[in-house]
Formats: C-alpha cells, structure tokens, sequence
C-alpha cells in the first residue's frame, strides 16, 4: 500500500503521466487525472490558465490531494521540433515551449499548493528533463526545451521556498524520468543506448519510488529516475 491517499495527475493522458496514475491506482490511491486532450472536467491546457483554474475548483469540492504530479511537456509539435542550431531560433516556438514546459506548471503550482493540505507530508512533482541542467550541457543544442526545463527547475526551487512556509513538511521536486518510450521522444530514440529505453510503466514505477523516498529537505531539488539529485 502506498503511503499516498488522494493523487492528481496532470498529463494523464501523456506516455509517462497515463503509466503514474495507472500505478497509483494499482497501489490503492485515489487519482484524478486531468489532460488536454480530455473533455469535460478532466480537461486541463497549461496555455489556458482558465481551464487550469476551474480544475483547481473541482479537486478543491473533494479531499484535499497529499500528491500532485505534472507529467505534461512539449519536445515536438508537428513540423516543428528541438532547434538544431541558432539559425532555427523561432521566437514563436521558443515561447511555446515556455508556456507548456514551465510557465504552465507554474500556473498548477500557483492553483493547486494552496488546497493541499497546511500539515503532514505533501509532494508537487513536476517531470523536467536532465538537459534543463546547465551545468550538464556539453552537447549544445536543443535551445527551447534544455531553456524552459532550466526555468521549470528554477521555478520548482522558488515555489519550494516559499511553500515551506506554509508547511514545512512540504516537497516540491522537479523528476527527470530517463529516456522513456512514449510519442515525445519516439523521432529521437535512434542513439540510445541499449537498455536504455525505458517502457511507461517501468518508468512509473521508478519515478513512484523516487517520490516515495524523498524528504523535506529534498524539496526544490531536480532528482533522476534512480533518485540521483542532478546538478542545476
Ligand atoms: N519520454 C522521455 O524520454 C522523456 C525524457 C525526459 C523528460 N521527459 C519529460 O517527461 C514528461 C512527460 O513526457 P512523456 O514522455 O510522457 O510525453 P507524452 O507521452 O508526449 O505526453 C506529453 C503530455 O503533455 C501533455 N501536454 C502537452 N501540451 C500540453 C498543454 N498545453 N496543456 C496540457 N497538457 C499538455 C499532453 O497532453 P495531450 O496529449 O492530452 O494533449 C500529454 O499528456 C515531459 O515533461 C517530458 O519533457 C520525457
């Protein structure tokens, strides 16, 4: 049984956010899930802060959630994809993957930490990516998403920060799950390693028991898939 009660997930029609919630239920937890591709009251598009407000409202009717995962992110879309190099900077893109891979979780922090609970153990996880870490990039490239990660990492700290002080049992951690095989990374599969493609529900699993290890004085921090803090 897992220690958790009452979970949201965000992105629970992604790869990864579909196989967490999957998992949760499979221990016993309650999940709500939200995406954008869901209609009625499950639907939730990080672009539109409305829709983000009223999910807010409807976890607010039910148990207050002890666990909130955001599994959303955008690598591709279409035509469009990781820039190669400067002359493919698009100011359009750039700001796309912004809006979704951290002005968006930001907005269900800013929505969502104030009906978790004031007492006891709570855990906000939003899925980053270890190339969001600058100190780790030596290959270059990849300008919108590696930016928006570093964001979504210096947004996870800053909420920390302040949400300690309203319950100082609080965790707030961005995830990096490893390379999984779901649509986001499908076009850039081609050089891993062997092995190190994970399928969703492995992944899952991993990332559940890195969450279950973490500790108030993990929050802020950007963990891997093995529980490894990953350097900013
Ligand atoms: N897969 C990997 O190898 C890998 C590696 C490192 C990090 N990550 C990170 O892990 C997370 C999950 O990725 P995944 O591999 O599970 O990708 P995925 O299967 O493509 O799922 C992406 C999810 O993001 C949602 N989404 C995109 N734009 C949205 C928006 N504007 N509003 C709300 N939801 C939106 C999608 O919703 P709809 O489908 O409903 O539109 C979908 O649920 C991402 O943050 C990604 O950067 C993945």
């Amino acid at each position: 049984m897992s220690e958790w009660k009452q979970a949201v997930v965000i992105g629970a029609s992604g790869g990864i956010g579909g196989a967490i919630a999957d998992a949760l239920e499979d221990e016993g937890v309650a999940v709500t899930r939200f995406a954008r591709s869901m209609t009625g009251d499950a639907h939730l598009d990080l672009e539109n802060e409305a829709s983000i407000v009223a999910a807010a409202a409807r976890i607010a009717k039910g148990p207050a959630p002890d666990l909130v995962i955001v599994a959303t992110g955008l690598l591709h879309d279409g035509e469009r994809g990781p820039e190669k190099a400067i002359d493919q900077l698009d100011p359009a893109w750039l700001a796309r993957n912004f809006a979704v891979n951290a002005i968006g979780p930001a907005l269900v922090a800013k929505h969502l930490l104030p009906i978790m609970p004031r007492t006891g153990k709570t855990l906000f996880a939003a899925l980053s990516a270890r190339v969001g870490s600058i100190s780790d990039n030596r290959m270059g490239g990849w300008y919108g998403y590696r930016a928006s990660k570093a964001a979504l990492n210096q947004f996870i700290r800053t909420l920390a920060v302040e949400h300690k002080r309203r319950n100082d049992r609080s965790i707030i951690v961005a995830l990096h799950p490893g390379t999984v095989d779901t649509a986001l990374s499908k076009p850039f599969q081609g050089n891993v390693r062997p092995g190190g493609l994970f399928a969703p529900d492995r992944a899952a699993v991993q990332l559940l028991d890195v969450i279950d290890g973490l500790k108030a004085p993990d929050s802020g921090k950007l963990f891997d898939w093995e529980g490894k803090e990953v350097q900013p």
